[in-house]
């Protein structure tokens, strides 16, 4: 049942190499052309408002970037909890999407319910199709991951990812951002993903040997900017739930407004940095961790760790990825460093101390 592997999340990290080249499959054409249903239009959406829980958040939260810089369209994220109870102000020309693996969500459910009726469209982007989130939406979305088991997230996020960056290139096109050649051309770039994404997976034995240091701290931080700042906070979600170490994401540029009084030499601080237009300012904030004897374990590319390796603690190299799509890849170190410092720890990886795979209440 677990083919092979250890543990439910071991093989789930491991398919998602393929499970991402089928939902790329499923919603392209030959991987040239978008292929997702008509009702989808966001020609005349003002807005897209992203709603979920958990890790679910954190894709809306990458989305929220790909939206805006894709498309142009002002795109707003909450967690659902929060969203339902605020009194949100809802265009009635806009689009709420709500994103959930398993689409038994309560308070994503109630927060569907409650937008309506409200908005021009209610869309989700769910990995069970017979759940209720599914079944109440105007249209549903899978996101072809396969049976989830592990409690901690893995593939789901990524298929959410990759589902979610195919909406924000139909919105390029339907908005008139992108031509039908452009949108070729990324999902061209995206068709790579796959293959980085295995060459990713070979960093597992690395990954394995940071972690048995990992495994003695009690705190840690994840630094990232733009989009790897909700990568981030999904590593420190993934690394708490399973290993039951206390850690916190935060967006790089606000280290110096609170977190850097953490800084210490046992507190190791993760640095999500693919060389983009913000690398140089995310090694400077990497850089006044390390003039605080922190311990900084870089995750970069070949040209990345060149540039900012010397003097951190440790480097884990991926693959170079086009910077629009890097969280998707980054993704999959975030969650090997959680595994396998749970693994160190000898804490339970599939079933973690109080969690369930499914929240039904609120
Ligand atoms: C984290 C995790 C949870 C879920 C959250 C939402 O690894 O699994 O944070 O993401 O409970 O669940 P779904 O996506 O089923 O609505």
């Amino acid at each position: 049942e677990k083919g092979g592997y250890k543990h439910f999340m071991a093989k789930e990290i491991a398919e998602q190499p393929l499970v991402i080249a089928d939902a790329l499959r499923h919603y392209t054409g030959g991987g040239q052309s978008l292929r997702l249903p008509e009702e989808l239009d966001f020609a005349s959406i003002d807005r897209v408002t992203l709603v979920a829980c958990g890790t679910g958040s954190y894709a809306c939260h990458v989305a929220k970037y790909w939206f805006e810089q894709i498309a142009g369209l002002p795109a707003e994220i909450d967690i659902a909890s929060e969203f339902r109870y605020r009194d949100p102000v809802l265009s009635p020309a806009s689009m709420a999407v709500f994103v959930s693996q398993s689409g038994e969500t309560a308070d994503t459910l109630a927060a569907l319910r409650y937008a309506t009726g409200k908005v021009a469209q209610v869309v989700s982007v769910v990995n069970v199709p017979t759940s209720s989130i599914a079944r109440e939406a105007d249209l549903a979305l899978p996101i072809l991951a396969g049976v989830e088991v592990g409690v901690a997230s893995t593939k789901a996020f990524t298929c959410q990812l990759t589902v979610l960056a195919l909406m924000a290139l139909k919105a390029g096109l339907d908005r008139g951002r992108l031509t039908p050649e452009a949108v070729a051309k990324q999902l061209a770039v995206l068709g790579t993903l796959p293959g980085l994404m295995s060459a990713t997976l070979g960093l597992s034995d690395a990954v394995a040997q940071v972690a048995t240091d990992l495994a003695k701290a009690q705190d840690i931080l994840f630094l990232g900017r733009g989009t790897m700042f909700p990568l981030a906070m999904e590593g420190a979600l993934k690394l708490k739930e399973i290993s039951y170490i206390h850690a916190e994401g935060y967006a790089s540029g606000e280290l110096k407004h609170g977190p850097i009084a953490l800084i210490d030499a046992q507190v190791p601080v993760i640095v999500l940095a693919p060389k983009d237009g913000l690398f140089e300012k995310t090694v400077s904030n990497m850089q006044e961790v390390m003039a605080r004897n922190g311990k900084v374990l870089l995750l970069s590319d070949a040209a990345g760790i060149a540039e900012a390796g010397a003097g951190t603690w440790k480097t884990l190299t991926l693959p170079q990825v086009d910077p629009l799509w890097a969280p998707i890849l980054y993704a999959l170190p975030a969650q090997l460093l959680a595994y396998h410092t749970a693994i160190a720890k000898g804490t339970d990886v599939d079933q973690p101390r109080n969690l369930a795979k499914s929240v039904t209440v609120e």
